[in-house]
């Protein structure tokens, strides 16, 4: 996949999401040289040399590697037949099961909310309506229940060639067609912002299918015009201060929300991912943020919202910036709620933050930077989780410590705790307090020595089974000196997945163990050095993990981003991931998107008994897939999923998916 918004097209693609842009982590830390440790090495070599042994198979057959694919696909903890993997315009899901749409983009969410109406699309209305391109989707039951509660879903970005009508213009380039983009209105910028954000929404299950509440008295919608708080260590600092806000605390709006969480206390956190876009212009000569700004990219001008609101010019408001790229919990409970941007937890391009309670009591959340080279996080709270007075935990996470992975060639990952005054985060190296720490949590871990990661994405907790799941999406940047044990390939184009034991079983534990769970990709081509079971099918591998879920038997799930006709010859979709035992390391296809799209979501109901995914960006390209060959926009679209009218455009939509005639998915 190529590059942010597109000289050529100037299509604001998945890819400003996908954070493709230059690497803009300059330090030098090691990334542990050319040592492979010989463990992961071997393991890797041998299954990649039985992967390919198990495709000569089907010619000539092998049967010591048919037994073990048998005694492989027969332990899976998986029960469903695998979708076939494929191309086309329609979303699918495996046999035996149904894939509804649930909710799309502009469905009204309000009693008053006006129906969606594309060709006159406003903020007002667009304000009181599900949001764009959904990603993390969460569920807070609604006392206790697995069949009533409140989706949360978070709203990433905009694909204005998509959502607009009347602003792509087809040209030739270079023997070619590409589109041009016309620069946005004021309104459709508001649009925009309002299309942000995050929904909470009452669902609720009647005769096996889901059904939105819209008269819900706790929906809501979050956008880059709510009022929001900053709270926490950094809250009031000068370097958060902007003329509209001289307090340093009261900031407007959230985005590029990408995914997020739940906490054990009920409460929706957001991740704000890739806030560089959203910043224009230029900061005065010689201004203190500069540096600070180069290692997040800032700005980077892929919106033009700066060319409406001042706040998002930097020669105007310089702090600003340093206000984005926190995490944002809401109180569902309460509508009116000021969301709180919680500062103890860093400020990166947060990709999410999964939460589990540690044995004492502790709440741990695990944090991804997704960039490429940059660090996995985990932040552990000071105070203890109150399962019996759930509003006893309302600032739990003002008060913590944020920690930094270092992985090592000997299977051990170190936590480092990044703490003023300790270590090099010192006055020394510009830092005079926490609050700068914070502020600048790159330039921390970078002189702590991180790891450097190929795209840390979602880092999933599993309280079944102790374990710690981290997606690794790609990173065609690394070369082959920079290769180290935690991220074995040079130009990694698909991605692994790492697992981490805590030491003792204890999330809260300083250290723990890791090994490479699976290397992506497709495992008959040997050079791609994949390590899917050899009991995976030519349908079951896939490249560049992003979102999972782990359902409540402890089981994982993998969407993907960045498939397609030229990377992988399918599109994004969730695959069930054995992780256990004779089958671990089989993969299998559940459920694919149309076109264009990225799987995000998933989540799974507190019964297993629905699946929600969502579908970001369907229609967002074309020109790669055959039958379609041409750009994709407004007027002219890949698909026009899920509706599949003339008159309406492709709409980012959740999907939930249960089983025929009921019961646990996968079961
Ligand atoms: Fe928004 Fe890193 O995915
Ligand atoms: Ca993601
Ligand atoms: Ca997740
Ligand atoms: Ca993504």
């Amino acid at each position: 996949m190529s590059d942010h918004r597109s000289p050529d097209t100037g299509f604001r693609t998945s890819l400003l999401e996908e954070n493709d842009g230059p690497a803009v982590n300059p330090t030098d830390n090691r990334t542990m040289g050319e040592i492979i440790a010989a463990r992961f090495s071997r393991r890797g070599f041998l299954k990649g040399s039985l992967a390919v042994s198990a495709i000569a198979a089907t010619v000539s057959p092998l049967a010591l590697v048919a037994a073990d694919d048998a005694r492989a696909a027969e332990a899976s903890a998986f029960t469903f037949d695998e979708l076939e993997a494929g191309i086309d315009d329609k979303h699918h899901v495996a046999p035996g099961y149904d894939a509804d749409v649930l909710l799309r983009w502009g469905d009204p969410l309000f009693a008053d909310s006006p129906e969606f109406d594309p060709a006159k699309q406003s903020a007002e209305a667009q304000a009181k309506q599900f949001g764009y391109n959904n990603d993390y989707v969460g569920y807070i039951p609604i006392d206790g229940s697995a069949e009533h509660g409140l989706l949360v879903v978070n709203h990433e970005y905009t694909n204005p060639h998509l959502m607009f009508p009347g602003i792509v213009k087809i040209v030739d380039k270079d023997g070619k067609k590409a589109a041009e983009v016309a620069p946005l209105s004021k309104e459709q910028v508001d649009v925009e912002m309002a299309a942000h954000g995050g929904s909470i929404v009452e669902i609720r299950k009647d005769g096996g299918k889901w059904q939105v509440v819209r008269d819900g008295k706790l929906n809501r919608r979050i956008t880059s015009n709510t009022e929001m708080q900053l709270a926490g260590p950094a809250a009031g600092h000068d370097r958060l201060k902007t003329n509209a806000d001289p307090s340093g605390t009261k900031v407007i709006g959230t985005f590029n929300n990408c995914a997020g969480g739940v906490t054990p206390w009920g409460t929706y956190v957001m991740a704000e991912e890739n806030i560089h876009g959203y910043f224009s212009g230029e900061l005065p000569e010689g201004h203190k943020e500069a540096a600070n700004y180069k290692r997040l990219g800032i700005p980077e001008g892929a919106y033009e919202w700066g060319a409406h609101y001042d706040r998002f010019n930097l020669a105007k408001e310089p702090n600003e910036a340093n206000r984005f790229g926190w995490i944002v919990e809401v109180d569902v409970n309460d509508p009116a709620s000021v969301p709180r941007k919680r500062t103890a937890m860093g400020r990166f391009k947060h990709e999410g933050a999964e939460s589990i309670v540690a044995k004492d009591g502790r709440v741990v959340f695990y944090l991804g930077d997704d960039e490429r080279f940059d660090y996995a996080y985990k932040f552990v709270t000071t105070g203890k989780f109150n399962a019996n007075d759930l509003a006893a935990n309302k600032d739990l996470l003002d008060d913590g410590t944020l920690h930094v992975a270092k992985f090592g060639e000997d299977g051990t990952v170190e936590w480092m705790p990044i703490v003023f005054g300790q270590g090099p985060l010192t006055a020394e190296n510009g830092f005079a307090s926490q609050a700068d720490v914070l502020i600048e949590t790159r330039r921390a871990a970078d002189l702590l020595g991180a790891t450097k990661m190929d795209r840390p994405e979602d880092i999933q907790p599993n309280g079944a089974n102790g374990k710690v799941y981290v997606m690794l999406t790609n990173n065609s940047k690394r070369k082959a000196e920079q290769v180290d044990a935690a991220n074995p390939r040079a130009s990694n184009a698909f991605g692994h997945i790492i697992e981490i034991s805590e030491d003792g079983g204890d999330f809260a534990a300083a250290k723990g163990k890791w090994e490479v769970l699976l290397k992506c990709g497709d495992p008959s081509v040997a050079e791609v050095g994949a390590t899917f079971s050899t009991a995976t099918t030519a349908n079951g591998w896939f490249g560049m993990p992003d979102n999972c879920a782990v359902d409540s038997a402890g089981r994982l799930w993998v969407a993907t981003d960045g498939q397609g006709p030229k990377a992988t010859g399918r599109t994004d979709g969730l695959w069930a991931v054995d992780t256990e035992g004779a089958a671990r390391a089989t993969s299998k296809l559940f459920f694919r998107v149309p076109i264009g799209a990225e799987m995000c979501g998933p989540l799974f109901a507190p019964d297993d008994q629905t699946a929600f995914v969502a579908v970001q960006h369907p229609g967002d390209g074309g020109e790669d897939w055959e039958a379609f060959g041409r750009p994709s926009y407004y007027e002219d679209l890949s698909t026009r999923w899920p509706d599949f009218k003339p008159d309406m455009p492709v709409r980012p939509s959740v999907v939930a998916i249960t089983k025929k005639g009921g019961g646990k998915i996968a079961v």
